[in-house]
């Protein structure tokens, strides 16, 4: 089969690098890739992520027998609708169910409707409403979102009123997330760890990955910034079995069951983030797509050809596929520009990758890189993902932070204690 991968990060990566285990897969093509993709598929970098006349039409140069759309906004503005008009395979969800991801006040009214665990809120479209209901509620620290895809960064916790004050006047007003923010949700603050869930579904059939961990703070011991994410772990140690089954029955399928009841019928991976709240596991946030960087170690734990789990989803056979998995443990390490989220430079070389842009002993997924001349360049905040794995955590991470060390790029940074606060729970 010729497989066609719509995006450019480590995420993508890891797909690439996992399509390119199945036997099924003869060709493999990236819309636009990076550096590191380019050893495993050809990249067509002239091209972005969010042009659906571009992968339409580079899907019918290549022949594509699948393409798997993989970031969020070209999911949200109907990439796989189009695909499919125009006769392609796809994985990922059409424009009426990425709506989960792509409208915040759609997916928390979803969840209100059909009853399904997340945190108590109200919704704006004006900004004095807003103010007026901060005022009645004074409860803080309380969160405010904006409605729409904000790159992961619109949400806002405030721990007093005139931060959020100040949070609702540049959402709503000057729309530091553009028009994502003409409307917000304003939510409880809830407490407990945090677990993300991917799950394969085609619409009936539910079934979820191994669960996983996301560091989200720019700097040790959860200080600094949010990122997109610093360093992930799977399995994640505070997801216990018995809360996994509770989860499929308060969330999980009750969400497939809403979706397909509001004709939005999901097909794809969907994502649940989730808190383990003292009253339970509630739903932070879905997302419509694999998570980043969660799939750098959910999918080297998988043991089933995913090239046949997507043609399973496409083709609503789902409970056919037996999904396995090994059992062992991945962890994460990002290694990043010094400077990101905020400003950092790039065009650094990199050292210590092999001419496929790996080190022995981890999958050194590529998030923001450029390969010219026969050598590796950063090209984005984000730069290498290195995972690891191992029969337990501990041997997992030691595993990717001595990989991580044989990497070399200027002002290099990645937290040096990812998974340290699972592991200590689970040495407990
Ligand atoms: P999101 O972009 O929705 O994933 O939110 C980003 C992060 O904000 C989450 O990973 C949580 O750490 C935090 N967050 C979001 N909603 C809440 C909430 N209701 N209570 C506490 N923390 C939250
Ligand atoms: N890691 C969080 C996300 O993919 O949105």
């Amino acid at each position: 089969m010729n497989i066609l991968v719509v995006g450019g990060g480590g995420r993508e990566h890891a797909l690439v690098m996992k399509i390119n285990e199945s036997e099924k897969a003869d060709k493999i093509f990236c819309v636009p890739g990076n550096g590191g993709i380019s050893r495993y598929a050809e990249c067509i970098s002239d091209i972005k992520a969010t042009d659906i006349d571009g992968v339409v039409e580079t899907a019918k140069k290549v022949n594509a027998d699948l393409v798997v759309v993989a970031p969020d906004d070209p999911l949200v503005l109907g990439m796989v609708d189009e695909l499919n008009k125009q006769g392609f395979a796809t994985f990922g969800p059409n424009k009426d169910a990425a709506i989960i991801e792509g409208s915040k006040v759609f997916s928390k009214n979803l969840m209100k409707k059909y009853n399904i665990p997340t945190a108590e809120y109200e919704t704006f479209s004006s900004a004095i409403d807003a103010v007026n209901y901060l005022k009645e509620r004074n409860e803080y620290p309380i969160v405010i979102k904006a409605d729409g895809l904000a790159l992961g960064k619109g949400v806002i916790i405030a721990q007093d009123f005139k931060e959020a004050e100040d949070a609702v006047k540049s959402i709503m007003e000057d729309k530091i997330f553009g028009a994502s923010g003409s409307k917000i949700v304003i939510e409880e603050f809830l407490t407990g760890p945090e677990v993300s869930v991917l799950c394969f579904t085609d619409g009936t059939t539910i079934k979820p990955m191994i669960s996983s961990m996301d560091h989200k703070r720019a700097l040790d011991g959860d200080q600094g910034l949010n990122t997109g994410g610093m360093g992930t772990i799977a399995p994640n140690p505070y997801y216990t079995d018995a809360i996994a089954k509770e989860c499929m029955t308060t969330i999980f399928k009750p969400t497939i069951d809403a979706m397909n009841n509001e004709n939005r019928t999901f097909k794809g991976c969907l994502y649940f983030g989730l808190m383990l709240t003292p009253k339970g596991p509630k739903v932070i946030e879905y997302n419509c797509r694999f998570g980043d960087p969660e799939t750098q170690v959910v999918l080297p734990l998988l043991d089933t050809d995913i090239v046949d789990i997507m043609m399973a989803i496409y083709n609503d056979k789902l409970d056919s596929i037996n999904i396995r998995w090994k059992n062992e443990t991945a962890a994460c390490v990002v290694m990043a520009s010094g400077g990101y989220p905020k400003k950092y430079e790039t065009g650094k070389l990199i050292e210590g990758l092999d001419e496929r842009g790996q080190v022995s002993g981890a999958f050194v997924y590529h998030a923001g890189t450029k390969f010219e001349d026969k050598s590796f360049y950063t090209a984005g905040g984000r730069v290498l993902n290195v995972t690891a794995t191992g029969k337990n955590l501990k041997e997992a991470l030691s595993q990717s932070y001595n990989c991580v060390k044989k990497i070399k790029f200027e002002n290099s940074h990645c937290r040096t204690d990812i998974g340290a606060r699972a592991l200590a729970a689970e040495e407990d």
